[in-house]
């Protein structure tokens, strides 16, 4: 049962008990109905009694009681509402016996659908990612799954946007060799860079430094600035490295090759440095590893362009 889920949000204790007294209520009241339009019975002989009423000139009712069989399935279906209202909600928020809900029903069944989709791509698990970014049938599913759990964040097409990094290019943030993309997607990322305006010197200190790193990084940038950054530099190089490129076992990305998903301009850089970022992509431990394997693969597939 998903919490939140399974117990409607019924505002107050009132609209528990009303909605369940109006549906007690309603199966007594049909019940009184039929039985009380019931009891009589034609003695042998007896014709049944012409009603007041006619209808286009000569149609005329007979006062006939219901037919046995009819009246029984009455009976039939107000026991079977009892019975069913015991066995599943239906009553204010009463959850019934057997404890079913919709949400939970659907859990089961995705539980007992994924485990036989793992079972189905465990094969794959024995090849290894770059054959596997070659394999046109096992893309097909990575590409599913890809579009079930990352496209949320990484756009469909995985090439990101502001915030999400572009999974197509051949540019990485924590390297692209293939079982380092294989540990991003498992271990996700909680890293996080502190606010650093006062160790580079305020606003005009955290310009000249992203002007050196637009420079290292090959990107458009003022010379002047960018000299004056260098020594600066020396606050970030214990983390980004002298040359730039990160650090992605101890968890420091590489800031100038990827383009970074804060984006490239000075504006942008500079406001990392003066506010800090915090990275952000929950683990996907818990897609198993057999997924994993497929979503590393496929995600090699788009960096590689195929
Ligand atoms: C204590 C370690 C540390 C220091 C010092 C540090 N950074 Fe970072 N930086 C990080 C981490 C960790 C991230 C990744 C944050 C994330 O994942 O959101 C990051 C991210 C960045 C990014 C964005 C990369 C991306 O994900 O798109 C830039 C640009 C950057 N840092 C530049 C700098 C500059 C310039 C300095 C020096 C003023 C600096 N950093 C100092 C740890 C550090
Ligand atoms: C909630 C949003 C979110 C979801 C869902 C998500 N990601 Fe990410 N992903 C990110 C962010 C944000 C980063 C950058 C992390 C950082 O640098 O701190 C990232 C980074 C990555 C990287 C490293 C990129 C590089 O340049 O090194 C890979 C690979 C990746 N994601 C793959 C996936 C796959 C595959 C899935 C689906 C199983 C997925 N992601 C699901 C947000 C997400």
């Amino acid at each position: 049962m998903i919490e939140g889920y399974a117990v409607p949000d019924f505002v107050s204790d009132f609209w528990h008990w009303w909605i369940a007294a109006l549906t007690i209520g309603g199966i007594l009241f049909t019940l009184w109905v039929v039985v009380s339009q019931t009891t009589r019975r034609l003695a042998p002989g007896e014709q049944a009694e012409v009603m007041e009423h006619r209808w286009d000139g000569d149609l005329q009712e007979y006062n006939n009681p219901l037919p046995r069989w009819w009246l029984y399935l009455f009976y039939f279906l107000i026991a079977f509402s009892a019975v069913y209202l015991v066995l599943y909600p239906g009553l204010g928020k009463f959850q019934g016996a057997w404890n079913w809900s919709s949400a939970s029903q659907w859990q089961q069944e995705k539980a007992r659908l994924d485990a036989k989709f793992d079972e189905a791509i465990k094969p794959y698990l024995q090849v290894d990612l770059n054959s596997l970014a070659s394999d046109a049938k096992a893309m097909q599913s990575g590409k599913r799954l890809f579009l079930t759990y990352c496209s949320q964040c990484h756009g469909s097409d995985g090439k990101g946007s502001k915030d999400f990094p572009n999974l197509t290019d051949q540019e990485w943030l924590w390297g692209g060799e293939p079982e380092r993309i294989k540990a991003s997607i498992t271990n996700g990322f909680t890293a996080e860079m502190p606010p650093l305006g006062d160790a580079v010197g305020g606003e005009q200190g955290a310009r000249e430094v992203a002007n050196y790193v637009l420079a290292m990084a090959g990107r458009p940038h003022d010379a002047a600035l960018a000299a004056a950054g260098k020594d600066k530099y020396a606050v970030c190089a214990g983390c980004h490295g002298e040359d730039g490129k990160g650090n992605a076992d101890a968890g420091f990305p590489n800031i100038v090759d990827a383009p970074s998903r804060f984006g490239n301009s000075e504006a942008a850089i500079v406001e990392g440095i003066l506010k800090g970022r915090k990275g952000g992509m929950p683990s996907q431990a818990h897609l198993g590893e057999a997924k994993i394997h497929l979503l590393a693969a496929y995600v090699l597939s788009l960096s590689k362009g195929q």
